[in-house]
């Protein structure tokens, strides 16, 4: 995952990949945002502005566009990211038990951001968690618990 400051290397830089992989139309806009937040895990301000510029469109249009999709987050995320599928399948397997879980961990340590999402689409083996792109499937308290530990010694490194 690539960082972003407001350093004007990193902004060539970005003007550059904004030049040479989208056409200056309004269409662009939502494509942009995407390629953005896959390069830095988020939409940093100065990427917004970047891409609203790139496009030659008003900087309120494009970050009325970045805060519609509840996908797209505006903050830096933490080091970790924990999705906590709320889907129904598991609602009915207790995913609400491994949300309160994940929550009580994150409170513990400043590296953890916990998320509900939507079905993962592995109802099957429902309930289920991403931890940091990962999907694990036919989660219980105990195992959860156990993953969440295992992210301690990433954290307690920095
Ligand atoms: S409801 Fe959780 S994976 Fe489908």
């Amino acid at each position: 995952m690539d960082t972003i400051s407001n350093n004007s290397q990193n902004s060539d830089e970005l003007k550059k990949a904004l030049e040479s992989h989208f056409p200056r139309e309004h269409n662009q806009l939502m494509p942009a945002l995407h390629y953005v937040h896959h390069k830095y895990n988020y939409l940093p301000e100065t990427a917004i502005e970047a891409v609203a510029r790139h496009i030659k469109m008003p900087l309120s249009e494009a970050y009325g566009a970045a805060t519609s999709y509840s996908e797209m987050r505006l903050q830096k995320p933490s080091e970790h990211i924990v999705k906590v599928c709320t889907g129904l399948s598991c609602k009915i397997a207790n995913s609400n038990d491994l949300l309160d879980i994940a929550l009580g961990f994150a409170c513990k340590t400043d590296n953890v951001d916990v998320e509900e999402t939507p079905c993962g689409f592995l109802c099957a083996v429902a309930p289920t968690v991403c931890i940091d792109g990962q999907w694990s499937s036919n989660l219980d308290a105990i195992k959860l618990k156990k993953t969440l530990n295992n992210l301690r010694p990433r954290i307690d490194q920095h």
